[in-house]
């Protein structure tokens, strides 16, 4: 039976969650035997939920990752620089395969990583980096290689989803929602990462290069969060019919690779609107697939684990294949940024004084712009005389509706900016 030795840096959640699987390997379906050689982790006393006294420690990860006994380095300390990048390095310029959950690391280094790997001949794999458990990497890299891909959306951060979900089911606001996220676990101390749309972006860039063998710029993606949704907007689109949720976007056009992050209204019959809570999902469309949607855990030791253990398994036979699955035959594209002249219909929300009048100038503010209205909900007054109003518009250019959206901004009546989300009516 071939055995693979591990060099594991980074003994956090998924770090630990690792140490456990390999300890119950008998309960899995691996093709051999996995063996830790050696751990690294910041602090050697650190109270851990594994016993590591068994494995050589490393103080520095790179010195790990360079042990002649390692075949396969394991990299789960995260951070797109510093020591996770430099121990990656070492590794793969000293010949070792590397498995990694490291999402930002791979959309930031990933185009240099893989031109390194290529050159030593070694894989580099993160099925883990993207949707934790949810196996999407390997699928869209291998199993799909048969459809031409014309679009990967999906919900990429459970943290986002969490909160959205929540703010709708029990009417609390998003800072009451995300300090409770905080307290049960569901959103770290510091949330930034999560709900500015930075990790789900990272995540997009990264399926958006497999997808369409795309050189990945993430420059190029436009990253919009969950921290700018209140309650009242979610509130009034699901009135009409809408889910609001952070969803990822990669999409083939004309001109390139668009990719991006920003909450969309989803009518309800969408496949992504259901998915609700901390799940992740992600949906390719192609040809001639039609589509296929996977959903699942996107996160926590267990399900993230699981996915680094996948790709130890896949080791034990290594490949040396382009980690985004490219091979020189392919066209390359490249990311390039959304045109404001794409059209959708929006779900637009404003508040707006509770005086007469104050409805038609909205109106005549969005046909300035040429933004027609196609239904508008408008909300009692609250105690501060102010009256929230959605309206779903026709289909118009995002240009247009950003400009309507200032001239709103501008009106005696309106109290706050207004708030314009795309409606994806993908079905
Ligand atoms: N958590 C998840 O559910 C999840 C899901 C998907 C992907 N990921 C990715 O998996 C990676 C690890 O995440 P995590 O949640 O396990 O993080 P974590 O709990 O914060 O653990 C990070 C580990 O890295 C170690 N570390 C920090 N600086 C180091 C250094 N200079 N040298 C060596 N080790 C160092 C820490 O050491 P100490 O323990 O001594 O402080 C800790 O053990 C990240 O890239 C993350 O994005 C996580």
């Amino acid at each position: 039976m071939k055995t693979v030795k591990l060099g594991i840096a980074g003994l956090g959640h998924v770090g630990c969650g690792l140490i456990e699987l390999v300890e119950r390997q008998a309960d899995l379906r691996l093709p051999g035997k996995v063996e830790i050689v050696g751990v690294s982790a910041r602090s050697k006393n650190r109270n851990r939920p594994v016993d590591i006294s068994a494995y050589r420690w490393f103080d520095d990860a790179a010195t790990l990752a360079e042990d002649p006994e390692v075949d396969i380095f394991v990299e789960l300390v995260g951070g797109s620089d510093g020591p996770a990048k430099i121990a990656v390095e070492a590794a793969i310029n000293a010949g070792k395969h590397v498995v990694t959950a490291n999402k930002a690391l791979i959309a930031m280094h990933g185009q240099s990583l893989e031109a390194l790997a290529q050159e030593k001949d070694v894989d580099l794999m993160f099925e883990a980096a993207v949707a934790g458990g949810v196996p999407i990497v390997r699928v869209l890299r291998d199993s799909l290689t048969g459809v031409a891909v014309q679009r990967v959306s999906g919900i990429l951060n459970g943290t986002c989803n969490y909160l959205t979900t929540q703010m709708l089911e029990t009417g609390c606001s998003y800072d009451e929602v995300l300090e409770e996220a905080q307290r049960l676990g569901y959103a770290e101390a510091d949330p930034t990462l999560d709900v500015s749309g930075m990790d789900a972006a990272h995540k997009a860039a990264i399926l958006a290069s497999i997808a369409f063998t795309a050189d990945l710029d993430f420059s190029k993606v436009s990253v919009k969060g969950v921290d700018t949704v209140e309650l009242i907007d979610l509130v009034l689109a699901d009135r009409l019919g809408l889910r609001i949720k952070l969803i990822t976007e990669g999409l083939l056009t004309a001109d390139g690779v668009v990719c991006r992050v920003a909450p969309l209204a989803l009518p309800i019959d969408h496949p992504l609107a259901r998915v609700d809570g901390a799940l992740n999902t992600v949906r390719v469309e192609g040809d001639p697939l039609s589509a296929v949607t996977l959903t699942g855990p996107g996160a926590g030791p267990g399900p993230t684990a699981s996915a680094v253990m996948g790709d130890i398994s896949k080791l034990f036979t290594p490949t040396a294949r382009s980690p985004f699955g490219r091979a020189p035959h392919h066209g390359t594209r490249s990311f390039v940024e959304a045109k404001t002249a794409e059209r959708s219909a929006f779900f637009f929300r404003v508040k707006l004084a509770d005086r007469p009048g104050a409805l038609a100038s909205l109106t005549e503010a969005l046909a300035a712009h040429n933004v027609s209205v196609d239904k508008l909900l408008q909300e009692s007054a609250d105690d501060s005389d102010v009256s929230p109003v959605a309206i779903l518009t026709h289909m118009c250019s995002r240009g247009d509706i950003e400009d309507a959206s200032a001239r709103v901004s501008g009106l005696e009546a309106s109290v706050g900016a207004p708030q314009v989300i795309a409606i994806d009516a993908v079905t």
